[in-house]
């Protein structure tokens, strides 16, 4: 009989450190929180690397003023920390999930510095040395490449807000890596080349910044290109390295085998370029269960690599096959 034949797959995870490469997931709170059986056991099994969708955006941790609820943070952490997986944190500074009692206050320009100062002290403090890598600053250019000009921080603080994050966090932990992270950034536009200019410049006035993160919320029918080369290769030029943070691929509901199969070669050529250029990749969300893209983008979804039931999908698949071939060719 052949054992070998009934061996379960490798899961991505075993693939993935074959590579040096990490490939991981955001992760839901409610899932986790509850412990669900199917959901742990997979995001267990199948990652090394782990975000948090939500559960450590400042709404979720800070409830009142200066006050924190880490309970659902963590929980991330202790279940990283379980199951050997490395964490990116995501976010110190965004515009959004804001919680209401600052969003909603006036502040003076020294107040907002020692908020934002003590709010990121307090969180990169406390998972000092847990967090691998943090998304310092999130979404700080819009699209026409301006800075995000009437985004809560730019207000009252102006570009230098930027700068300083990256600062209070290294201070916070020295050893985490430091990410700019940001959607639409992929390509060759007036957004990403304003990206460009701003870590650039952070890297020459000394400022720790160590990454920039691709979000890649993609749509159907997506394929690499060379303007995603060419834009990775100018950022790595700069001593910078790369994450893919947020993959997915939405479809139209509901999605025919065809557009499954579509979604499954965007995943394949994301994953093969990530291993080219990036210390990771990881989805938001694995399971199309637990997806922010219906509620967002309504009519489209099913943006993951397993379905609502848990099922690999041909997303899947194609993520198993391009590690499986990556991890043979090394070890050929
Ligand atoms: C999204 C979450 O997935 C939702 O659950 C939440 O309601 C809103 O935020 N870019 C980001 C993420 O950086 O934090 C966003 O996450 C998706 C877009």
């Amino acid at each position: 009989m052949d054992d070998h034949a009934q061996a379960p797959r490798p899961p991505l995870r075993a693939l993935a450190e074959r590579c040096h490469f990490a490939i991981g997931a955001a992760v839901a709170t409610q899932p986790l929180l509850n412990g669900e059986p199917d959901y742990c056991a997979l995001l267990a099994r199948e990652f090394n690397v782990l975000v948090a969708e939500n559960m450590m955006k400042w709404d979720a941790l800070s409830p009142a003023p200066e006050q924190y609820d880490w309970t659902a943070s963590d929980a991330l952490v202790a279940f990283a920390a379980k199951h050997a997986q490395r964490l990116r944190g995501h976010t110190l500074v965004w515009h959004n999930q804001l919680p209401a009692w600052l969003r909603d206050r006036s502040l003076s320009r020294t107040e907002a510095l020692r908020l934002l100062e003590t709010h990121i002290k307090t969180v990169v403090g406390r998972y000092r040395g847990q967090v691998w890598a943090w998304d310092v600053v999130n979404e700080a250019i819009d699209d026409s490449g301006d800075y995000r000009r009437t985004s809560f921080w730019f207000r009252h603080l102006g570009p230098d807000y930027i700068a300083l994050a990256f600062q209070w966090a290294h201070e916070a932990d020295p050893d985490a890596l430091l990410y700019y992270n940001d959607y639409s950034a992929e390509g060759i536009s007036p957004k990403s080349d304003a990206i460009y200019r701003l870590v650039r410049d952070l890297k020459a006035q000394g400022v720790p910044i160590h990454g920039v993160g691709w979000q890649m919320h993609l749509i159907e029918g997506w394929r690499l290109e060379d303007q995603h080369l060419r834009n990775a290769e100018r950022l790595r030029a700069l001593g910078l390295e790369l994450s893919i943070t947020e993959l997915d691929v939405r479809l139209t509901l509901p999605p025919s085998p065809a557009q499954l199969d579509g979604q499954a070669e965007s995943y394949r050529q994301a994953l093969s370029f990530a291993l080219d250029h990036c210390r990771a990749l990881l989805t938001w969300g694995f399971s199309d269960r637990y997806s922010w893209i219906p509620s967002f983008q309504p009519g489209t979804g099913a943006a993951l690599p397993f379905d609502e039931a848990y099922a690999p999908k041909p997303a899947y698949h194609a993520l198993w096959q391009t590690l499986a071939a990556r991890a043979g060719q090394l070890h050929a």
